[in-house]
């Protein structure tokens, strides 16, 4: 294995992996030339049919897509597993037996090509994903990370260096909009779906609880929320689902927003990342815009295709930790519950 001290300094070409839930994701990250290609294969269709993800099926799934996906990338990117100079997989937190694929995957390659791979926490990627642009977010910031699993606000110093300052009590974002989505008779996921049903229906016709906006703090709670839908559900029927949709993601879109800008405030943070699914929600995009410009405040978004989950961002969260010398020895082991303010810089 190449000495880390040579290796902070060289340009590096890093593969990323990501397996933690139902999409395999693998990308090439350069850190001179940027991200040379990515490529993702969702298994959202094979879970549908059975209302959420199961996950004895998505490790089949990731077994059988993560070594296409690999030819994929290399076949795009013009480059030869040779060229390869380090290799990042989706560590935790996630699904057990499909992180394990990921990371099998990733330390056997690398061993077989005598390189170096670092295990990758999901929730960094998630955190790092708005600066794979030619415009990045300079450090320090605040991040909102709103996916399925996860609602979390931190203060972010550089790489490695997350405070949290607030999170949910309960139910993630992500999780309230499947879980509404679901009530309204809609498919998994149910954000996009749920989103799109809103944009036909009239948010002013029913009003929704916002959960803790005045709490003082930066935590949330989702779940009462999803209680007041059912409420609505069964008073007005689904009919009303366009209006209840509309009603529904006014209120959560509000509390995100009053949150993430009270932290802000807090934090004397001029700069505001959004990251993670729930970040893909248009009206989150639009009203945290507007509502932040009016305080001076500059909010930054990862692509769209980099809000959900995705292997650009593992690569590229890879890279900089290899940057710093992250780089662990063969041993190995998944991380399926996984605190984010626990990492630290290298
Ligand atoms: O980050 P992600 O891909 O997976 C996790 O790491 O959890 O986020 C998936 C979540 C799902 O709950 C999905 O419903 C939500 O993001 N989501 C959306 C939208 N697109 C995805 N929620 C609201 N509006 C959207 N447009
Ligand atoms: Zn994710």
């Amino acid at each position: 294995m190449g000495c880390p001290w040579v290796w902070v300094f060289l340009n590096m070409l890093v593969l990323g992996v990501e397996s933690s839930c139902d999409e395999t994701g693998v990308a090439l990250y350069d850190s001179t030339r940027g991200l040379l290609a990515h490529a993702l294969y969702s298994q959202i269709a094979m879970h549908n049919d059975y209302g959420g993800v199961v996950p004895e099926l998505a490790s089949r799934d990731h077994i059988r897509r993560v070594l296409p996906l690999t030819r994929q990338v290399l076949t795009e990117s013009g480059c030869a597993l040779a060229d390869i100079d380090g290799i990042a997989y989706t560590q935790g937190p996630g699904l057990a037996g499909a992180l394990l694929v990921g990371a099998g995957m990733a330390r056997a390659l690398a061993y077989a090509l005598n390189i170096p791979a670092v295990g990758v926490h999901h929730l960094e990627g998630h955190l790092l994903s708005p600066l794979i642009s030619d415009t990045p977010p300079a450090f320090p910031f605040v991040a909102l990370l709103v996916s399925g699993g996860h609602t979390q606000l931190m203060l972010v110093e550089g790489v490695g260096r997350y405070a949290l300052l607030g999170e949910t009590l309960d139910d993630a974002a992500g999780e309230a909009f499947d879980k509404t989505a679901q009530l309204l008779g809609l498919g998994y996921p149910g954000g996009p779906v749920l989103s799109q049903l809103a944009d036909s229906g009239d948010a002013t016709r029913f009003t929704l609880p916002r959960p803790m906006l005045h709490s003082g703090d930066f935590d949330f709670s989702f779940s009462g929320l999803k209680t007041a839908v059912l409420t609505l559900v069964k008073k007005a029927g689904l009919e009303a689902a366009p209006d209840i949709a509309a009603a529904f993601q006014a209120a959560a879109v509000d509390v995100l927003v009053g949150k993430s800008l009270a932290a802000c405030k807090h934090s004397a943070a001029l700069r505001l990342v959004v990251a993670g699914g729930v970040g893909a929600n248009r009206r989150l995009r639009a009203e945290l815009t507007a509502r932040a410009a009016q305080r001076g405040i500059e909010v930054f978004y990862p692509k769209l295709e980099f809000c959900t989950d995705n292997g650009a961002m593992i690569a590229f969260a890879g890279a900089q930790r290899m940057a710093q010398g992250g780089i662990t020895d063969l041993w190995f082991a998944v991380k399926p519950r996984w605190e984010l303010a626990t990492l630290e810089a290298v």
